[in-house]
């Protein structure tokens, strides 16, 4: 297993693809993701065009879809949600395809597509990502966060020390059987750091205050908790995230 760890999309290569590729936006969408999957949603849909969400969604029974747009945190007007994981309640998202564009999370994913393995991955859902890695073991394995336009963002790349370390611990391998980048090592040391006050970590972090100056103080706790749900989105069809089981 080769495993390199991207901060954002815009650093993740474009001319060659791996055998699985992990999108991570802990604050928030694939944390929504994983919380609409578990709640029974259909499926979920990403774009990072919201024009484009909007023409392909028409095409889908009114009655079977949610439309949820984000951009600088809030929610785009006219959306039926915005990016809080605390809206998909399950009255509201079960039996619903979710089609979603957010600020860099859905970009990261469109950025990684064309892997053969496409999950998402939080703090939220980190067991099941992590074993299902440790029980395929692809060659190569990348984790892309989703930063913030373009830069870094501390939640993303703790979350992907998270899933190399405890992958690590899993698989017996050693970090220098499998880290492909230094960025590996780093989001490994973070994440040792503050595993134990993710929520103190996401107040410091630039998005994190962003979220709390628009009063999302419950989404930084609701997302900083490990292990909420046994689910793992994964791709099943390009753009088409559904639970694998
Ligand atoms: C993003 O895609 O940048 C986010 O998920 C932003 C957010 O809604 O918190």
């Amino acid at each position: 297993m080769n495993l390199f760890i991207y901060h954002s999309p815009e650093e993740t290569p474009t001319t060659q693809m791996p055998e699985c590729a992990i999108a991570v936006d802990v604050l928030r969408a694939t944390t929504t993701m994983a919380t609409v999957l578990a709640a029974g949603g259909e499926a979920v849909q990403f774009f990072s065009d919201l024009d484009k969400l909007v023409e392909v969604s028409e095409k889908f029974p009114a009655d079977k879809r949610l439309r949820a747009g984000e951009r600088g945190g809030a929610k785009v007007p006219g959306f039926d949600l915005g990016n809080s994981p605390l809206d998909c309640k399950r009255e509201v998202v079960e039996g619903k395809r979710l089609f979603i564009s957010t600020t860099n999370g859905t970009r990261a994913l469109q950025r990684i597509q064309e892997a053969q393995t496409v999950i998402t991955g939080a703090f939220v859902n980190l067991t099941s990502v992590v074993e299902y890695l440790a029980q395929k073991q692809p060659e190569s394995l990348w984790i892309v966060g989703s930063g913030w336009q373009g830069s870094y963002s501390l939640e993303d790349t703790a979350c992907a020390g998270a899933i190399a370390h405890h992958l690590l611990e899993k698989t017996k391998l050693s970090i220098d059987d499998v880290a492909g980048n230094d960025e590996v090592i780093g989001a490994i040391a973070l994440y040792s750091q503050w595993k134990d006050d993710l929520l103190q970590m996401f107040k410091h972090a630039s998005h994190g205050q962003r979220l709390i100056g628009l009063d999302c103080h419950e989404d930084l706790k609701y997302c900083s908790q490990i292990d909420t749900f046994d689910v793992l989105p994964m791709q099943q069809e390009p753009g088409v995230l559904k639970r694998h089981v």
